[in-house]
């Protein structure tokens, strides 16, 4: 097998890239090329071998973090009939020990897959697990676990409730039986003692929508007359997650917190399966009558489209966010898809990882979330890191930072830009799409002004193979708009891997605002966060040539205007301990 793939990648090199770069990929690959190590991540959460995708359920419990994860234990790649809950618990959400599955198909409503869900703290504050069942039929239903043993931190087993399945798709309103998935946590009207909770579905015409499910007794469910949100031509919405955040602060909030009109909006975020996007709103919630009001949508408005967010633009899909009461703030967990073929994920018997879980608030003016790795991350960073200051990018440059390992690094870097008006004009033919604005040139000198300038990271010797990470910033209308990229059109000599670039704009103003990037690279893992947390591209790349000690990080301005380095920290991390075969 492996002699094999080797062969026909050998050949594959022979025909793209001639004499010289077959020399180092032997040279390399020989000695320390295993596809299916070296592409593992260090300190991004996986189970030791086999497909993931969504997170499930995260929740704090007798002082212990816990992840519940879709699960297909038989293979690396997706399965219809197999999928379980994996289920591994932390201390401090960056060291993982694997513990038995909590949930696997054994009962005819769940007997093809037991699929997502989520986990709510009942009165008792004992953990209840929703999740969705694939019946015998191959239709979705929604269920009820409790621990076997609450007083066991580790939550090991899980029974099934016998009055399962508690919501099943066509009792009332004729709901799409294969479109009916993904239960939210449930929170509590205070004015009526109800449970309140969130399904995602579909209905005719391609129109994406929540569920609204009520509920005394956690165990009879009854639905709302409308649902919760609707929108026209989204296609099917799974993975529903909604919760309040405060208007001026940092703090998380337990959903379940009494509502204060003045201090509190609430987040609705959907997973779209046409696009393989997660998009949230943010707006007003009526407890007493049930509404929920965004302030941007879907819709179109006046022939406008309202402005929807994507928590990231790169790869991140079917996330989740609990509260977690010891830190007092709100945790997103989202999945990090492979960009390789299905052979290849094969072969290294894995596929799928979770990003490094982002706290999340919402910004000073109330138009976005702000995300950033969670603090407890930066345990894993390598005292002291290599450091400039005050460092002139002039034009054209490209410059090495070394010291530090670079393909398992965290890199911060903040760059103050004058000379705006040198800036590009943004040419108002241009589609105001920031992923195309960064695929039409890349990283490539043109001459456009300001930028691009940034990161370039896992880069080979000879810069065969890197990704860049860059700014680039336009005029528009007295205005300067900031653009960031994730270019991964260069990461791999293996161009069967997904090498989309990917971008997004930044809302920052650049002549106040630094313009600042943490970038955390993780071997197949390029996760970036833009203007302190404002923007997040997640990407993954497969370089054969830039791996372990081989890989290299600069950073470069390829504008025509100098720029200046504020101030740079790159950490070399650790390893962290994630579901170790023991
Ligand atoms: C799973 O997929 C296989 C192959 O496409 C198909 O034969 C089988 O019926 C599917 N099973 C379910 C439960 O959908
Ligand atoms: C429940 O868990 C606690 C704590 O781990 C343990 O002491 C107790 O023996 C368990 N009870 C049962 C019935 O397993
Ligand atoms: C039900 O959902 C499936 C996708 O899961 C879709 O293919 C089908 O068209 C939907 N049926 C109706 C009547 O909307
Ligand atoms: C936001 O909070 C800060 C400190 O907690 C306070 O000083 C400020 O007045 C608050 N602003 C608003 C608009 O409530
Ligand atoms: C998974 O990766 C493939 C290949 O890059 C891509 O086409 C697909 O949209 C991704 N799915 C998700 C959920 O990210
Ligand atoms: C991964 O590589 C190791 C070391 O070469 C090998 O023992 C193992 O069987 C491989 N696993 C898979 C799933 O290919
Ligand atoms: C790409 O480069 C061309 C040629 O220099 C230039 O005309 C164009 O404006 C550039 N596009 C972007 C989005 O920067
Ligand atoms: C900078 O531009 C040159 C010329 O277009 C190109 O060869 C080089 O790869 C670019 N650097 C980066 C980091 O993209």
């Amino acid at each position: 097998m492996r002699t094999s793939w080797l062969l026909s990648k050998f050949s594959f090199l022979i025909i793209l890239y001639g004499v010289v770069h077959i020399e180092a990929f032997h040279q390399t690959h020989s000695s320390t090329f295993n596809l299916n190590q070296t592409y593992k991540p260090s300190f991004h959460f996986q189970p030791s071998k086999n497909w993931m995708n969504d997170p499930n359920g995260p929740m704090r419990y007798k002082g212990l973090y816990h992840i519940f994860y879709q699960h297909n234990p038989k293979g690396a790649i997706w399965s219809n009939n197999s999928i379980v809950w994996g289920h591994s618990v932390s201390k401090d959400l960056v060291n993982w020990f694997s513990l038995q599955h909590a949930l696997t198909p054994t009962k005819p409503y769940d007997i093809n897959g037991c699929w997502s869900g989520s986990v709510t703290f009942l009165s008792n504050n004992r953990p209840n697990i929703l999740y969705t069942g694939i019946d015998k039929n191959n239709h979705q239903t929604q269920n009820l676990a409790i621990p076997k043993n609450a007083s066991d931190p580790f939550l090991r087993e899980w029974i099934k409730s016998p009055k399962n399945p508690i919501m099943l798709p066509n009792i009332v309103n004729k709901i799409n039986a294969t479109s009916f998935r993904d239960p939210t946590t449930a929170w509590i009207g205070h004015h009526d003692g109800l449970w309140r909770v969130l399904v995602g579905s579909q209905q005719k015409d391609n129109r994406g929508i929540t569920l609204l499910f009520k509920s005394k007794d956690f165990i009879n469910w009854i639905q709302a007359k409308y649902p919760f949100y609707s929108a026209k031509k989204i296609g099917m919405l799974e993975c529903p997650d909604f919760f309040p955040v405060l208007i001026n602060g940092t703090f998380g909030l337990d959903t379940s917190i009494k509502y204060d009109h003045d201090s509190i909006r609430y987040v609705l975020k959907v997973s779209l399966i046409d696009v393989s996007h997660d998009y949230y709103l943010i707006g007003t919630y009526d407890t007493i009558k049930d509404v929920y009001i965004p302030k941007n949508g879907f819709e179109q408005n006046n022939n406008e489209l309202t402005l929807v967010i994507r928590y990231d633009y790169g790869k991140f899909y079917a996330s989740k966010t609990f509260y977690d009461d010891a830190k007092k703030r709100r945790v997103l967990w989202g999945w990090i898809n492979e960009s390789s073929i299905r052979e290849d994920d094969v072969q290294k018997g894995w596929s799928g990882i979770q990003a490094i879980p982002r706290t999340l608030w919402l910004d000073k003016l109330g138009k976005q979330l702000i995300q950033w790795p969670i603090v407890e991350i930066e345990k894993l960073r390598i005292n002291p890191p290599v450091k400039l200051h005050s460092k002139v990018l002039k034009r054209g440059t490209l410059l090495e930072i070394s010291g530090v390992t670079a393909a398992q690094a965290d890199v911060e870097i903040s760059f103050e830009v004058n000379d705006l008006e040198k800036a590009q004009a943004l040419n108002p033919s241009w589609k105001m799409d920031p992923q195309h604005l960064c695929t039409e040139n890349g990283s490539k000198v043109k001459e456009t002004g300001l930028g691009p300038f940034g990161l370039l990271v896992l880069a080979s010797k000879n810069m065969q193979e890197y990704t860049s990470i860059f700014f680039k910033v336009f005029r528009a209308n007295k205005k300067h708009v900031v653009l960031m990229c994730s270019d991964q059109s260069r990461s791999s000599l293996n161009h069967k891997n997904d090498l989309t670039t990917y971008g997004a704009f930044v809302d920052v103003n650049p002549i106040y605002d630094e313009l600042s990037i943490r970038t955390l690279i993780d071997h197949s893992v390029v996760e970036s966060f833009g203007g302190q947390g404002k923007t997040c591209i997640a990407s993954r790349v497969y370089p054969t040539l830039a791996i372990n000690d081989n890989a290299h990080l600069h950073v470069f301005n390829n504008g025509t205007v100098d720029v200046k380095i504020e101030k740079l920290s790159a950490w070399s991390m650790k390893k962290a301990k994630i579901n170790e075969i023991h």
